[in-house]
């Protein structure tokens, strides 16, 4: 296990505001763009408030839950809302059930999903790295169906980098920027920008930020996605705790067997600003790496 149990989630302003004013922005285009209703995979706690909120653009939807209190209490909610019959639930932690395929009693996910809304309790980065290898299985599974799909992460700021994991992923983003760099000039800049990351005084959220986002765009390359990154957002959540949100698109490139180069520049991925929900009401910057 690689988190608290038995905490209960609390919604509040700033996570409403995301939800419905941000991330529905982002499943009405989908919607728009498939012209049908969208399957979700997520963990939508008992109220299952993101899913009411995106109601009018899912199709079924796939939950999961660790808490069995939680679970029961979503069936009554489900049943109470007429939604049952869209209803399939699995039991567990979601990245053994992510990496297994398989839930506590042995029930597998219906693959591919169009929405995927990981908002987990626990940070990214654990001893044991189940979870950017849950993160893994997931892209992959889709990939499998060439299903293009948009990824909502949240998770907790603070992590157990116990291994030095993100020092040695600056170490090697920048190596391998330095080495795809054509132009030699281009090394002070890269410098610069991977130093401002690594300084010991940059907020940790930017560098989770940057560690998330680049390991979306890699796996999602090599699994022949088209990676579209946003910055992340910050909040604070249940007991105060600091969460970051991501939203990302994986659009299926057919017809290839080489990893793609996503349309997205990587210099905007690097130069992202951290941003922050603000009074239930907006978002604004809240750090910036330095120009490149
Ligand atoms: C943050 S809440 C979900 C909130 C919801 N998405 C919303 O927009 O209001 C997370 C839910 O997933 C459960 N959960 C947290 N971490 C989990 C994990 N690692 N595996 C399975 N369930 C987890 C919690 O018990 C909680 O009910």
């Amino acid at each position: 296990m690689t988190s608290p149990r038995g905490t209960v989630f609390r919604t509040n302003p700033n996570k409403d505001f995301l939800r419905r004013g941000y991330d529905t922005g982002h499943l009405e285009r989908l919607f728009r763009s498939l012209g049908r209703p969208l399957k979700y995979l997520g963990l939508p706690a008992w109220e299952m408030l993101d899913i009411l909120e995106w109601d009018e653009y899912l199709s079924r939807f796939t939950t999961i839950e660790r808490e069995e209190n939680q679970q029961h209490l979503m069936f009554l909610r489900a049943n109470v809302k007429d939604i049952e019959h869209r209803l399939y639930s699995l039991y567990g932690e979601f990245d053994e059930i992510l990496l297994t395929g398989r839930d506590q009693y042995g029930k597998m996910p219906e693959w591919p999903y169009d929405v995927v809304n990981l908002d987990y309790f626990g940070g990214l980065l654990y001893s044991d790295f189940s979870r950017p290898q849950a993160i893994r299985k997931l892209i992959r599974n889709q990939a499998t169906y060439k299903s293009s799909f948009l990824l909502l992460v949240t998770q907790h700021i603070r992590d157990c980098d116990t291994s030095g994991e993100k020092k040695s992923f600056l170490d090697d983003l920048r190596r391998s920027l330095k080495n795809s760099s054509i132009d030699a000039q281009m090394h002070g800049a890269i410098d610069r920008i991977i130093d401002w990351y690594a300084e010991p005084g940059t907020p940790d959220a930017a560098r989770q930020a940057l560690y998330l986002n680049m390991l979306l765009r890699d796996v999602g390359e090599a699994e022949y996605f088209d990676v579209t990154s946003r910055p992340a957002i910050l909040y604070a959540g249940t007991g105060g705790a600091v969460m970051i949100h991501f939203v990302t698109d994986f659009t299926f490139r057919p017809g290839i067997s080489h990893k793609v180069g996503s349309s997205q520049p990587i210099a905007d991925v690097l130069t992202f600003s951290v941003r922050e929900a603000h009074d239930g009401a907006s978002i604004r910057d809240r750090h910036f790496p330095p120009n490149i």
